[in-house]
């Protein structure tokens, strides 16, 4: 399988002053942190070595994936047996994590080049874990991730994971140009062009990328020459664009839906949607929810 490249290192300034001391990844929704659905994403997905490009600032992520020996004795003693199963199953038995530091923060590039020398010369596959995909709208075991995989073994073509946004949004994101093709949810779409954080009087479609890479190796070389572009700093969106020229590359449009936890607007949603669907209190918060409703 695939390795997978997870880059940590941004400093979160989206979500300041919450992640001051905080990395970003480690917010809570509900009741775990928003890395671990990443990480379960990965695990639904088959992948089993994980590559976080970190910075010093994050090391709360390696201490979560961490066994914790003192938590778990206590729990033991005190016969607190679903807990400590929770704490257990934070980290998949058959799942490898690799730290490696973005000494500089040069982009997102250079955040997935400094993962090579543990990639080696293969494909892999980036995940952004700002955003997350909405587990109550789609099947983590079918949908997104593992489609694009195995499109990608069958088609040999990088896959990226694409969503409808509203136009006046483009700019947040790298949009895709898929030739005016109606896209619809599941469908594969061949992309003829990709530009980052367009301008909405530019923008070649309202077809954002959401965070979820399938990549060749041929990106490799690419972004070891990719220049510096949007906002000083090397995008992994220019080098796909060079990859463009010589190898075709695949949106696939999202099934369900993502959020954005990286902006405290699409954070609040996330928090709202997760704390409604959650196994135990979600009938309880909805209620309360609607009662505030009507009684405003
Ligand atoms: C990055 C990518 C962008 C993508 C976005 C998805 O931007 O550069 O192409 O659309 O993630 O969240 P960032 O959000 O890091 O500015």
């Amino acid at each position: 399988m695939l390795k997978a490249v997870i880059p940590v290192a941004g400093l979160g300034t989206r979500m300041l002053p919450a992640t001051k001391a905080i990395p970003k990844e480690m917010l809570p929704l509900v009741d775990k942190p928003i890395i671990q659905y990443i990480i379960k994403e990965c695990y639904m997905a088959g992948i089993n070595e994980i590559i976080f490009v970190t910075h010093s600032s994050k090391n709360s992520i390696e201490n979560h994936f961490d066994t914790s020996f003192e938590l778990k004795s206590l729990l033991e003693q005190k016969g607190k047996q679903q807990l400590l199963n929770e704490i257990n199953g934070v980290l998949p038995k058959n799942i490898k994590i690799m730290h490696v530091r973005q000494g500089d923060s040069n982009g997102l590039g250079h955040a997935v080049l400094c993962a090579k020398p543990f990639v080696g010369d293969d494909d892999f596959i980036v995940i952004l874990p700002d955003v997350i995909i909405n587990e109550y709208k789609c099947n983590y075991e079918f949908d997104n991730l593992p489609a694009m995989i195995e499109r990608f073994y069958l088609t040999g073509k990088s896959q990226i994971l694409i969503e409808r946004v509203n136009k006046e949004h483009v700019e947040k994101y790298g949009i895709v140009d898929c030739n005016n093709e109606i896209s619809n949810s599941g469908s594969f779409n061949n992309i003829s062009a990709i530009v980052e954080k367009p301008h909405k009087d530019n923008s070649p479609s309202d077809l954002a990328v959401v965070g979820r890479y399938v990549l060749s190796r041929d990106i490799w070389p690419l972004l070891e020459r990719t220049p510096i572009g949007m906002s000083g700093e090397i995008q992994l969106t220019d080098a796909l664009s060079m990859l463009l020229k010589t190898h075709a590359i695949e949106g696939y449009h999202i099934k369900g839906e993502s959020l954005d936890c990286g902006d405290k607007m699409g954070y609040m949603k996330a928090f709202f949607e997760y704390s409604r669907q959650h196994q135990t209190f979600g009938s309880q918060f909805h209620r309360w929810i609607k009662d505030t409703v009507a009684a405003v």
